[in-house]
């Protein structure tokens, strides 16, 4: 049963990062990420909880690529672990040849593997030379792109050198709620320039290699203003320009959206711009929900955890009107299409094929019974989703895929495992994988 308005070449697929899911921290020579060590520090991670286990990926590979050929999608989009592949800056080959294998079995399946580089897991070797304030990691991530891209490309169909680079820059290194929790708050732009700037560099050196298929997968969704007074709608605009041009102008425009941003990097800015511009194969967005924005207050507001201090020149709301997800995100599957519809009339012709890289809710779904899980709000919020993508489409926007975050509950950062995102249900105590009601409802999307 194909999806209303999606063509039959659309790929769909499923998504999931190294350190939400692998586990094996400490086994065949990886070292350890900023992730580790933010997860060691009490209090840092509901619950306790870290990544050390997982879901046991790394051990339970096959089971998880047995269970996603029967749902039928055509990609499964992963992180590779630095720290894995690169532990001390030395290839590991015990950590490469896992990746191998994941691929090979991918192929095996039929499934198309979507690679991304950098989910988050700085090398805590990396980081302790001054991770992404530092220009020289630009040069180190680089270095890992082409290992990984000479042991892979000959079977991997999509390469992001980067996932969510606004939440690595916001929550780990401006706020302090995720790794490596420093909370330097503007002070963190330079991270910004580099993580662009690692970008651009590990697309060179995908494409020295030979990969084809590169793109990002970054983190978008509209920014509305609380009302129409100025205030609110000023505030609104630099709210959007610091979470979504300020990723998305270097990449597609080869320009900072503002000239004081610009003028806060380090580095030979305008010839780091046209590294960060290397044109790219498809721009991949992760969509999950509108920021409503108002003006200045002095209060101290929350944004997805984290607390943003006070007097800053915007002031995120929460929305009402919309139903919200067990996590408390409200959903709002018309901000997909508007996101998109955003991004076509603002590059033009500078934008290449889009696919959606993640979108998803977390419902706290009951445990299975008689080997069901019931999850009609997942089904309805993917549902929900796809149609709104099928009027982007509709509306003229190339958008080829979509990936369903995420194949299994998995490790949701500083919110630890209470919050389940998977298709799958898993059982930590026991690692028993369960496919919920909105596994069975994909794999007749997908079909
Ligand atoms: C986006 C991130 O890429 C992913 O790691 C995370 O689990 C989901 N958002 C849900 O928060």
């Amino acid at each position: 049963m194909p999806f209303p308005g999606l063509p039959a070449d659309f790929l769909w697929g499923v998504a999931s990062a190294a350190y939400q899911v692998e586990g094996a921290v400490d086994e065949e020579g990886r070292a350890p990420s900023v992730w580790d060590t933010f997860c060691a520090e009490p209090g840092k991670i509901r619950d306790g909880d870290t990544g050390a286990i997982a879901t046991d990926h790394y051990h339970r590979y096959r089971e998880d690529i047995a269970l996603l050929r029967d749902l039928g999608v055509g990609a499964y989009r992963f992180s590779v672990s630095w720290s894995r592949v690169l532990p001390e800056g030395r290839p590991n080959p015990r950590g490469l040849d896992f990746y191998d294998r994941l691929v090979d079995e991918l192929v095996q399946a039929g499934i198309a593997p979507a690679v991304t580089l950098f989910h988050w897991d700085t090398p805590q070797t990396v980081e302790d030379a001054g991770g992404w304030l530092n220009r020289d990691t630009t040069e180190r991530f680089a270095e890992y792109a082409a290992v990984v891209a000479d042991r892979l490309k000959d079977r991997v169909r999509l390469w992001m050198p980067l996932n969510e680079p606004v939440v690595v820059t916001m929550f780990g290194y401006a706020l302090g709620h995720h790794a490596p929790g420093r909370s330097l708050g503007f002070g963190a732009l330079p991270v910004v320039h580099h993580l662009l700037l690692g970008h651009g560099r590990a697309v060179q050196a995908l494409r020295a290699a030979g990969a084809t298929g590169i793109g990002i997968a970054n983190n978008h969704g509209p920014v509305w203003p609380a009302s129409t007074a100025e205030q609110d709608t000023t505030a609104a605009q630099t709210y959007d320009t610091l979470v979504n041009h300020l990723f998305a102008d270097p990449v597609l425009r080869g320009a900072y959206p503002a000239p004081e941003l610009a003028a806060a990097m380090p580095g030979p800015v305008v010839e780091d711009l046209k590294v960060i511009s290397e044109p790219l194969d498809f721009y991949g967005i992760n969509y999950y929900q509108p920021t409503l924005v108002g003006e200045s207050t002095s209060d101290t507001v929350e944004v997805e955890g984290a607390m943003l201090p006070p007097g800053l020149p915007f002031a995120p709301r929460p929305i009402t009107g919309y139903p919200v997800t067990d996590f408390g995100w409200p959903v709002v599957p018309d901000g997909l299409r508007e996101t998109i519809a955003t991004f076509v009339a603002r590059y033009g012709d500078a934008l290449p094929p889009i696919y959606i890289t993640e979108s998803g809710c977390s419902y706290h779904d009951p445990d299975p019974v008689d080997g069901r899980v019931p999850d009609p709000q997942r089904i309805a919020y993917h549902d929900e989703h796809l149609r709104s993508l099928a009027q982007a489409r509709a509306a003229g926007a190339d958008v080829r895929g979509y990936f369903a975050w995420s194949a299994t509950d998995n490790f949701e950062w500083a919110a630890g495992y209470r919050e389940r995102f998977g298709l799958i249900h898993v059982d930590y105590a026991t690692q028993r994988r369960t496919p919920k009601d909105s596994y069975h409802w994909y794999k007749q999307v997908v079909s």
